[in-house]
């Protein structure tokens, strides 16, 4: 009975502690991508996080803010081939199953589009004529 009692008492403590310290999710930074002058609309990039994600990033306008960028998951959401993005059709495109999405990430036809997986987004910033993107610096067990 001792033994129950103690194994009782240490699951509780153990959700107790998870409850009054929850899991924080990834350490975060902006990360230098690239001068305004050096991505033209229409052109993209390709950029790799510290923790290893592929992401695309597509200038689509010229105001020279961050509105102009769209910094995407190279990964698609449906089952894990990589995107690219096609300057020439205005999106990004799946060869695996045909999967199109639109400038912004959201997918527009093919399997994405039938279970409603969008490309997530990564933020972006600019200052100073030099674009920043914040990303994850450490992966999460
Ligand atoms: S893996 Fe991209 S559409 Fe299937």
């Amino acid at each position: 009975m001792g033994a129950g009692l103690a194994a009782a008492y240490g699951t509780l403590g153990a959700f107790a502690v998870r409850f009054l310290y929850p899991a924080r999710g990834p350490r975060r930074e902006w990360r230098f991508v690239s001068e305004l002058a050096r991505l033209q609309p229409g052109q993209s990039l390709s950029y790799r996080t510290p923790t290893g994600e592929r992401v695309a990033i597509a200038r689509h306008g010229t105001s020279g803010d961050a509105s102009d960028f769209a910094a995407l998951s190279s990964t698609c959401p449906h089952l894990g081939c990589q995107v690219h993005w096609e300057p020439q059709n205005t999106r990004f495109f799946c060869p695996c199953h045909n999967g199109v999405f639109d400038p912004q990430g959201r997918a527009l036809s093919g399997p994405p589009a039938d279970e409603g997986q969008s490309l997530p987004r990564y933020a972006l910033k600019v200052e100073g004529g030099l674009l920043y993107i914040q990303v994850a610096t450490e992966r999460v067990a």
